[in-house]
């Protein structure tokens, strides 16, 4: 495996630790190490989540939610996921990156499939894809993972199929779902997958999960037995407008800080504080400047 070159300069030194590879995870899992998984969208939010200590950083299709304002990720294409795959890639050494594939990136036929997940790679520098769903996509997944390309599956809610789910997030309360979902991880970790994203599914029913499989299952509002979690970005930093989600857990208030820096700055632009001395420049050849010194002669 080639080795990533190291970022110039780092605030915590984390871009000396290892780097993280597909086959990393279910060393994690067998280790009994949590695996820390994050989304981002942009270079500097890569940087933090390297810098923090972060193994896998994820540029959901949430993108289109999140920082697009769309209202769901179905107006999200292949290159807005390349733009930003691209972003985040720059901002990364250490991290494993994995881009999401977006709604008929993948789903309409193999060789679509396949070779929308290479240009993640190709163009965009991401190290694997995430594909949402399971054996209804069994030819798309085998055709890719025999390209050479690693899959994260993704199973539970699935915020692509939001149309066919209707209202209810939480997938697998019936025992009849729970065991469709458990057939359909064994699935994803029979066909290749190096790890499994469960989203928005009883604790329980991820934990039975997550100890038959030997890839890691990596939990978003399903429970604390997962091998790993991801959060999104801006869920966790408080950087939203919408109400929080009962699965997400907000560490920052990062609207309130941001929204308090722009008052700042309103007010001292408007009254004066900004810029000062320490944010202006001086000339060599004089001191004072009068419109005589530009308009005469040289
Ligand atoms: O798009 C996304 O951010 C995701 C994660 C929430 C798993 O798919």
């Amino acid at each position: 495996m080639g080795e990533r070159p190291r970022l110039s300069e780092s605030v915590v030194g984390m871009a000396e630790e290892k780097a993280i590879y597909v086959t990393s995870l279910p060393q994690m899992k067998r280790a009994g190490q949590k695996i820390v998984v994050v989304t981002a969208y942009d270079t500097p939010s890569a940087r933090c989540a390297e810098e923090a200590g972060v193994d896998v950083v994820l540029v959901g299709d949430s993108v289109g939610n999140v920082v697009l304002g769309y209202a769901n990720t179905l107006a999200v294409t292949m290159e807005t996921m390349l733009h930003h795959v691209g972003a985040v890639a720059r901002g990364l050494r250490r991290c494993l990156l994995v881009a999401d594939m977006p709604f008929l990136s993948y789903q309409t036929d193999v060789a679509t499939a396949v070779r929308n997940a290479g240009r993640f790679l190709q163009e965009a520098g991401a190290h694997a894809v995430k594909i949402e769903g399971g054996s209804a996509f069994r030819a798309q997944l085998e055709a890719i993972l025999a390209a050479g390309i690693p899959v994260m599956g993704h199973l539970g809610y699935t915020p692509q199929s939001l149309h066919v789910f209707g209202a209810e997030r939480v997938r697998g309360r019936s025992l009849q779902e729970a065991r469709r979902l458990y057939r359909e991880a064994g699935f994803i970790e029979e066909v290749g997958c190096f790890s499994l994203v469960l989203e928005c599914m009883p604790a329980e029913l991820a934990r039975v999960i997550t100890e038959a499989l030997a890839i890691p299952s990596i939990g978003i509002g399903s429970g604390p037995h997962c091998d790993g979690q991801v959060l999104v970005l801006h869920d966790l930093l408080g950087w939203s407008f919408e109400a929080p989600f009962k699965h997400a857990k907000q560490y920052l208030n990062l609207r309130e800080a941001i929204t308090r820096g722009l008052q700042d700055y309103c007010r001292e632009v408007r009254e004066g504080g900004f810029p000062t001395e320490a944010h202006s420049f001086r000339a060599h050849d004089y001191e004072h400047l009068t419109r005589e010194q530009l308009e005469g002669p040289e």
